[in-house]
């Protein structure tokens, strides 16, 4: 498929939305998993994204024990003021948070205190395995009991989900628990494949959407970003606005209950 977004004018996301663009998922700081390796490559995003409008993105390296070494808060928190310090303001500014891999230990871990909370609120960012059944069957229960001590769950990319993709009703249980429902915005041009970019259109169309986040890894994929921002805006400006501007700024902003959600 040829994309259009060679032929149109140049296109500047940042400027449909007032407050700028503001990102609640990404790999930005060097060394702590599977982003960038070193400090040029977090200048890079910064950089990339500054060009397209973003005035607020959350670090948010993988918690996954298996995968990776364990990055403390403190650590997240130390390469923030780092990396902030020697920009002086310049570019998108950074709050702490994580991606979270869901296994048995979640709650446990959660009550500790060990559990890197996104941004200013209690809100989570939490992902699954790959494989069909990797969403337990409680953990809609999971949402509607932490909801009723007002700490947020955001699903991560749930279109690349199995379990979410062909079932729109356990999307509709978990939103009407309280799940915040977040987008990869590469999704929507078909980076992940056929069945995440399906579901991802099926989700927007539908109002299921709370959020779309570049889930960025190095700025190798600022162009497929900006196409991803421009097909959304093209389909909807306002709803380019409501999931890549409003909604992240709310949730990072500690206000996740104040989100604009179609119900
Ligand atoms: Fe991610």
């Amino acid at each position: 498929m040829i994309w259009p977004f060679a032929k149109r004018k140049r296109f500047s996301p940042g400027d449909l939305a007032p407050e700028g663009l503001c990102d609640a998922h990404m790999h930005l700081l060097w060394g702590l998993d599977d982003g960038p390796s070193d400090r040029a490559g977090t200048i890079e995003i910064l950089d990339g994204l500054h060009e397209l409008g973003y005035v607020r993105v959350a670090a948010t390296p993988h918690r996954n024990p298996r995968m990776f070494p364990v990055p403390g808060l403190q650590e997240i928190e130390t390469a923030i003021a780092d990396i902030a310090g020697e920009r002086g303001g310049i570019g998108p500014e950074i709050v702490p948070g994580g991606e979270i891999m869901f296994d048995d230990s979640f709650m446990n871990d959660l009550e500790s205190g060990s559990l890197p909370r996104l941004g200013a609120g209690s809100t989570y960012l939490v992902e699954f395995g790959a494989h069909p059944g990797a969403i337990p069957n409680a953990f809609e229960e999971t949402v509607f009991r932490l909801r009723t001590r007002e700490i947020a769950i955001i699903i991560a990319h749930a279109e690349r989900h199995h379990d979410l993709q062909k079932d729109q009703r356990r999307v509709d249980l978990l939103r009407k628990g309280g799940a915040i429902i977040q987008i990869d915005l590469m999704s929507l041009i078909g980076e992940y494949g056929r069945d995440p970019m399906k579901t991802a259109w099926r989700l927007l169309e539908n109002g299921s959407a709370d959020l779309v986040s570049t889930d960025l890894h190095s700025a190798a994929h600022m162009g497929e970003i900006a196409r991803s921002l421009n097909e959304l805006a093209e389909w909807d400006e306002a709803e380019l606005v409501r999931l890549a501007s409003t909604n992240p700024r709310l949730i990072l902003a500690g206000d996740q209950w104040e989100i604009e959600r179609n119900e």
